[in-house]
């Protein structure tokens, strides 16, 4: 969808322009023969959200929920008052901002919810900034792969995510909602998320929306496991059954057809970074065997971070392993069983990277040695 906020250029932002109404002001109706404007009481402008005789649908339904919970205000151009009061059947005294518009008016100004919980979030970014020192992925990496422990970097991207502006997309809300309440524990999603959102900010990507088609594709990565039977979450992957196995390549599949059929709305990124988290570049992944440049970068990027954490939890061969020594071998192309290193070579350049690879080479080199010898 078009981020219905990119039209604030082509309308009024003079306040006596409008009058706000609330939701239950358009009663159950789908269409409406006024145009329906949302006011960001943090930017202090006004955006169009749905022109005059266009339908109401429930994508758009639920974006304009989110925006209200977050403290946006549904707003009508003063010229189609009487559009407004005629079709909708209202009187005008049953219009809060219209019995009092110079009180209401003068309450858009106002600080509300929305700006109190956004300047708190970044308050709270800036504090940590001004107590730790500036992120830095790869230190804080290092560090969080020798404690065993990535807290630090799950609980500062549910601080980042959180001062995103809920206004951008449906997605960029949903994903603020989803860090706020769940990066606070360190798990194998948590770290998916976290770690696949901090991995692609390593590529230069900055883009609030890519990142949170990130975070929201790394999370709902997780949603077919539901669809599994409780002897295969007691077994690795090497311990299944073909029937178990075919179930299990077929999880991007089903995840893709509940959030399909959820209702919720999905990028075609996002839906991408579902359907393909476990296509490897050989064309040796599933459900499609993708091969290439047919594979989504953000695909990758999950790709990748949900594979290292899958294949050092021993869940593909019943073995824990070092997430050092793990990336030390998708770097080598290392022939281990269970180890897919099928990843374009930027993917797997910038994370060797974040373990700095030179150093490690001499420790897993000798170990490879002294294990030979021995
Ligand atoms: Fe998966």
């Amino acid at each position: 969808m078009s981020n219905p906020t990119s039209s604030k250029n082509t309308v009024s932002q003079n306040k006596d322009d409008y009058f706000l109404i609330e939701k239950k002001h358009l009663r159950a109706q789908k269409f409406f023969p006024f145009q329906l404007f949302m006011f960001n009481p943090v930017l202090e402008n006004f955006s169009l959200i749905l022109g005059a005789n266009r339908p109401l649908s429930k994508d758009l339904e639920m974006f304009l929920n989110s925006l209200i919970i977050r403290g946006g205000s549904l707003a009508i151009l003063m010229k189609q008052k009487k559009t407004f009061l005629n079709s909708m059947e209202h009187l005008e005294s049953e219009i809060p901002s219209l019995k009092e518009p110079t009180t209401a008016l003068s309450s858009l100004g106002q600080k509300n919810e929305l700006d109190v919980e956004q300047g708190k979030h970044q308050d709270i970014l800036q504090k940590w900034i001004i107590e730790n020192g500036e992120f830095n992925f790869r230190d804080i990496f290092t560090k969080s792969v020798n404690n065993n422990s990535f807290l630090t970097i799950i609980q500062y991207t549910r601080l980042e995510v959180n001062s995103f502006s809920r206004f951008t997309s449906p997605q960029v809300s949903l994903a603020i909602q989803l860090c706020d309440e769940f990066l606070t524990l360190d798990n194998e999603v948590t770290r998916v998320v976290a770690i696949s959102y901090q991995f692609a900010k390593t590529f230069e990507i900055h883009d609030e929306e890519f990142l949170c088609d990130i975070v929201l594709g790394a999370f709902f990565t997780f949603i077919s496991s539901c669809h599994f039977p409780l002897e295969m979450f007691q077994k690795n992957r090497e311990q299944f059954t073909t029937k178990e196995e075919n179930l299990y390549k077929k999880h991007p599949l089903i995840a893709h057809h509940l959030l399909k059929k959820s209702g919720i709305q999905i990028t075609e990124r996002i839906k991408f970074i579902v359907l393909e988290h476990h296509e490897r570049i050989n064309g040796s992944g599933f459900p499609m065997e993708k091969a290439g440049d047919a594979i989504e970068f953000a695909s990758q990027i999950v790709g990748v971070i949900s594979h290292l954490f899958e294949y050092c939890s021993g869940k593909i061969t019943g073995q824990r392993e070092s997430i050092k020594s793990t990336i030390f071998h998708l770097k080598n192309r290392s022939i281990k069983s269970g180890l897919e290193y099928h990843f374009s070579d930027t993917i797997i350049n910038n994370l060797a990277n974040l373990i700095n690879h030179e150093l490690y080479k001499s420790e897993f080199e000798d170990n490879a040695l002294e294990k030979s010898v021995g």
